[in-house]
């Protein structure tokens, strides 16, 4: 398969390393990681070890059987733009946050594919990824259901040693990314602490709280989230990456623009139009905003 990631932050130098074992890649990027992947490809270290050699580029190529967007859900709507030209018979989002899909099938005409990863990915230096942890990708179409182009791109996947599960559920998959994220990031973030330090104490009642408000909206629109689902979810994440800095915290120890409008900034939304409310939500997101504006990122 001819396949270009858009976004080669962590996970997108990660998944499309990785891809690059059985397919033909094309990563897009920014400055210096794609340089470096140029000259010398892209090493992956950590639980995975391999040096691999994909195309790197600062645009997308004119065709691609399937593009995967990796970019941060702030330029989703830039990677949409970016991706019009592209000639492509599948996209496939694999982001934190809510309405990432919907951005891009308005803007692409090939079918986009939902999907959620829990590799756990770093970049610490230009043309190096590390995997930190061996997890999962789920993906299927993102209003529910099976299709061939699904399992089609899951079967890709999965040649190129990817451990993979197609979903018909993706909807509820992506509200209970939701909640995790909900839940981990601007805790981890505003603390200053790893992602397994929500396991208990204050952090886990606020970690805890967001996740349940968050799994009280899903509910509204038509997910089956019980509260208690939404809090294993955390959990189980919190586990499985309890030394990682969540990418929130990443953001703002490097000062970036964070993704809290499209996770617990979404949360709020939904739950405004819906007249509840999600306090804690809305405290971390205008904690997170306030940071944002006064380091001047947003
Ligand atoms: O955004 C992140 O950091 C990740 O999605 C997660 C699952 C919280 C793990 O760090």
């Amino acid at each position: 398969m001819e396949i270009v990631v858009f976004g080669a932050g962590s996970l997108g130098s990660l998944l499309g390393g990785l891809l690059e074992r059985e397919h033909d890649v094309t990563l897009v990027g920014r400055d210096q990681h794609v340089r470096a992947i140029d000259e010398r490809g892209l090493r992956i270290s950590g639980t995975i070890e391999a040096t691999v050699r994909p195309a790197a580029r600062f645009a997308p190529p004119e065709a691609a059987d399937l593009a995967i967007v990796c970019v941060k859900s702030f330029d989703t709507a830039a990677a949409a733009t970016a991706l019009a030209d592209c000639d492509l018979d599948a996209c496939l989002s694999v982001q934190n946050g809510m309405g990432n899909e919907r951005i891009l099938a308005d803007q692409l005409d090939a079918p986009v594919l939902a999907g959620t990863c829990s590799y756990g990915a770093f970049r610490p230096s230009p043309g190096e990824v590390r995997c930190t942890g061996v997890g999962e990708v789920a993906l299927g179409p993102r209003t529910g259901g099976s299709s061939a182009l699904a399992d089609r791109v899951g079967a890709a996947f999965e040649r190129a040693g990817i451990v993979t599960s197609v979903d018909e559920d993706m909807p509820a998959r992506l509200w209970e990314k939701l909640a995790v994220n909900a839940g981990i990031n601007a805790t981890t973030a505003l603390a200053r602490i790893d992602n397994g330090s929500v396991l208990d104490g204050d952090a886990w009642s606020i970690a805890s709280a967001a996740a349940r408000e968050t799994a009280a909206v899903a509910r509204l629109e038509g997910i089956d989230l019980p509260d208690s689902a939404a809090e294993r979810a955390v959990r189980t994440v919190a586990e499985a990456t309890a030394e990682n800095t969540s990418s929130m915290q990443q953001d703002v120890l490097a000062d970036r623009r964070t993704e809290i409008d499209a996770i617990n900034g979404f949360v709020v939304d939904r739950a405004g139009e819906r007249g509840v409310e999600v306090p804690v939500n809305g405290t971390l997101t205008r904690l997170i905003r306030t940071w944002e504006i006064g380091r001047g990122v947003r």
